[in-house]
């Protein structure tokens, strides 16, 4: 069940049509996620997933339908002024700007903020989880490995203390190994109080450790429900998990 604040959810997409020109991606798309939970969006290469979270960014407007965020409908608003809302963001391929610091990069994730002192409070205990940025904080973010700028792109995401981050992809490219660190973290990060809602290639880890799911297939939700009962879902499993369905517990 959709935890609620004031009785809505704390993102709520409401039968969002998107074209790119003449292409339609999006065909009447609804989700929402509630305050505390993870989500996840699954779905095949170019079902409009990333088209998704631009939508919610303010990137691209939705030629129909309403964005709900923290109470107040977000459609068509500029993306400073929906990350001014609280809503923190872990873009495609993670985007971080090599040529500035470590340290510049996290403050870029603060720009909005007026609270200085609170900004370099956030930033001890962001450097706290993440103790390879600490070590590497004058140098640029161009040199550092694919899994620390995907920590450097979560970590920026957190200095503008959001209530929401939406993240794109987040283990893509890693190995096994940061894999494994990058979930943790998320998962550390939502029971800090942020919700998350992530798309993922990587299905069957995703679902671990997400509340729900939604998969998403040709610009439609084909499938919604609570992360386990996708897990087990065949049709979830052929599509996405490359596998048969675990037998039902
Ligand atoms: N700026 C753009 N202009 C025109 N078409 C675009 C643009 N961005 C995306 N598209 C098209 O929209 C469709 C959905 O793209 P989107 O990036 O949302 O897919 P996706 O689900 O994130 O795919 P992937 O898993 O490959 O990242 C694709 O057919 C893509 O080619
Ligand atoms: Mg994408």
């Amino acid at each position: 069940m959709t935890q609620t604040i004031a009785g809505e959810p704390l993102l709520d997409i409401d039968a969002i049509d998107t074209y790119y020109g003449a292409m339609q991606v999006h065909f009447g798309l609804r989700l929402a996620v509630g305050v505390g939970e993870i989500v996840c969006l699954l779905g095949g290469n170019a079902s409009g997933k990333s088209t998704t979270m631009k939508v919610i960014l303010g990137l691209v407007r939705p030629r129909a339908g309403r964005v709900r965020f923290a109470g107040a409908d977000i459609t068509g608003w500029e993306t400073p002024r929906v990350i001014a809302r609280g809503l923190g963001s872990v873009p495609e391929a993670r985007r971080i700007f090599p040529a500035m610091t470590v340290r510049e990069n996290l403050l870029m994730g603060a720009y909005l903020r007026q609270d200085r002192a609170a900004v370099s409070e956030d930033l001890e205990r962001i450097l706290d989880l993440f103790p390879r940025l600490r070590e590497r904080l004058s140098q640029r973010g161009g040199v550092l490995s694919g899994g620390e700028q995907q920590m450097l792109a979560i970590g920026r995401a957190l200095m503008g203390r959001p209530r929401l981050i939406c993240m794109d992809e987040p283990t893509m490219g890693l190995s096994p190994l940061y894999v494994d660190r990058v979930l943790e973290l998320i998962q550390t990060i939502n029971r800090q109080g942020v919700t998350i809602f992530m798309v993922e290639q990587n299905a069957n880890l995703a679902l671990q450790i997400a509340h729900r799911g939604y998969v998403l297939q040709n610009g439609r939700i084909v499938l919604e429900g609570a992360a386990a009962a996708l897990l087990r879902s065949a049709e979830v499993q052929d599509a996405y998990l490359g596998g048969s369905a675990a037998p039902a517990a």
